[in-house]
């Protein structure tokens, strides 16, 4: 059974039910609507504040079972700090706190969402409820046992009380698209590579065709005849085919030229002839997060009737080892023209994105484009798992994507390109080979990519430490995060629009 989370949003007047949420700052205040529900158990939260040592610390909790004088099985206080420091991803962040906090039994909850000094606006209401839906999620459609004590609550109705009903309704309505948009991109990652391999991925895109995307699928046949051979290289040594997808949203004025969305989708990456180390190599099922992101942004987009035009492209292959695979040494014409000779057939991500970076960029002509890939351990090795390494050749483009990162907690770092790592991949045989070894291997990686992308403000965002096992946080439990969905809807919101 699927996770089930509802939520309705009420005026302060309703009756709560079930598990009861309320928040207060740090000097244990709480706002109007939430006092009038507190009254009856009177100094109760305060000795067992006082107990616990709550001092309402931003995201800290206070449970008490069977509150004393209130019809409600549970309380469960959480802190926001200070009113005047929250922003908007406060809201997320806590919305996540709330839905952690229902206990897995529970069916119903009831969120007062007032604050001392008055109510907050309906948009970080409907943050909050974003929050929720994000932390609401789990991936457990291959389980056929489930454990009770599993949290969050999976079949739960919460009722959020708020101060103007139709305002927090219309602010959430977008939001409730971005959520929705970063839970497709988990289960894309999530779901094993035996299932997803390039043509379901495909096919599964199809589905967007109800939010108004118009989806086209190349198939093999259809690539060659592009000359797409790097992306059709990688492919070769597969028994699942190659393709690629492309996916337009014209929510713009007509006839502008779109913002476009590549993605790698690696759909399971042995490494191939330059085969990898057994230990781990499962992980490899999500070298297709770059790919999942842009199908959920797009999703997002289309479903929040975003006014902008918006291409999605991404190139779907499986990297096997086989008689018919790829071997080092070859060389292979890219759509480009631009020849590569292939040092290692474990860097494939970039060839993928060569032909289809070139691709969009011919037929499209884009405003922009971005790119997300699992691309390199090395980004990895400079990062961690906290940022992405974003590789660009546009400082307004690359500030825009910094901003947008820090405002939705999914954060880029900038790394540098230059003709000194460029010449790092010239080739003995071919215009260029497909590695420029150890040092800097994020960067050569990019500088390939920046090859086939001409003049157009580019970004790459290595998300091979974000887009999945990234560290667990109040609003993501799951192994394939939706790295990404969030930050360029933001990009688009705040900067492309109208
Ligand atoms: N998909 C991997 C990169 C990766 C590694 C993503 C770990 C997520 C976690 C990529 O295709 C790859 O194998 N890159 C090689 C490149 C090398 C052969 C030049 C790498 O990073 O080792
Ligand atoms: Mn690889
Ligand atoms: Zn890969």
């Amino acid at each position: 059974m699927p996770a089930s989370l509802t939520l309705d949003f009420l005026p302060f007047s309703a009756r709560p039910n079930g598990v009861l949420i309320v928040f207060c700052d740090d000097g244990l205040k709480f706002g109007g609507a939430a006092r009038v529900v507190l009254e009856p158990a009177g100094d109760l939260i305060k000795r067992a504040a006082e107990a616990e040592r709550f001092k309402g610390k931003h995201g800290s909790t206070l449970e008490i079972v069977a509150p004393a004088g209130l019809a409600v099985p549970r309380l469960i206080v959480i802190g926001v700090g200070r009113v005047k420091d929250l922003k908007a991803e406060s809201w997320v962040k806590l919305g996540g706190v709330a839905m952690g906090k229902i206990p897995p039994a529970a069916t119903e909850a009831t969120i007062i969402a007032d604050l001392p000094g008055g109510a907050p606006k309906p948009e970080r209401v409907a943050d909050m409820a974003m929050g929720m839906r994000l932390r609401a999620y789990v991936f457990d459609r291959y389980k056929t046992k489930r454990k009770d004590d599993q949290t969050p609550a999976q079949h739960v109705k919460v009722g959020i009380a708020v101060s103007g009903v139709a305002a927090v309704q219309k602010a959430f309505a977008s939001r409730d698209a971005i959520a929705s948009g970063v839970l497709l991109a988990r289960d894309l990652v999530n779901e094993p590579p035996n299932i997803l391999f390039p043509d379901e991925f495909a096919r599964r895109t199809n589905a967007l065709k109800k939010f108004g995307v118009a989806v086209e699928i190349l198939d093999v046949p259809a690539m060659k005849k592009l000359g797409m051979n790097a992306l059709l290289g990688v492919g070769q040594g597969s028994q699942h085919e190659s393709r690629m997808v492309v996916m337009r949203w014209n929510g713009g004025k007509k006839g502008l030229p779109p913002v476009a969305f590549i993605g790698k989708g690696v759909c399971f990456d042995t490494g191939g002839i330059s085969i990898k180390p057994a230990s781990g190599m499962e992980d490899m099922k999500g070298d297709m997060a770059g790919a999942a992101c842009v199908v959920g942004l797009m999703q997002a987009l289309a479903q929040r009737k975003a006014k902008v035009n918006a291409v999605g492209a991404i190139g779907l292959v499986e990297n096997m080892p086989d008689g018919k695979a790829q071997r080092p040494g070859d060389i292979v014409t890219t759509m480009s023209g631009q020849t590569i000779e292939i040092i290692n057939t474990d860097a494939e991500g970039r060839l993928v994105l060569a032909d289809v970076l070139h691709y969009v960029n011919k037929r499209f002509k884009p405003k922009f484009m971005v790119n997300l890939a699992t691309l390199t351990g090395a980004i990895i090795v400079a990062l961690g798992h906290e940022y992405a390494g974003m590789f660009s050749n546009d400082d307004t483009l690359s500030e825009r994507l910094t901003k947008a990162g820090q405002a939705t907690g999914e954060r880029v770092w900038r790394m540098p390109l230059g003709p000194e790592y460029d010449k790092k991949i010239d080739s003995k045989f071919a215009d260029m080979k497909n590695t420029g070894g150890r040092d800097g291997g994020a960067i050569t990686a990019a500088q390939l990519l920046a090859r086939f992308v001409d003049k157009t403000p580019w970004a790459h965002l290595d998300i091979a430490g974000t887009g999945f096992a990234s560290p667990q946080s109040d609003i993501n439990k799951s192994w394939g995060s939706g790295y990404g969905v969030r930050l360029l809807d933001r990009l688009v919101a705040d900067h492309y629009e109208k």
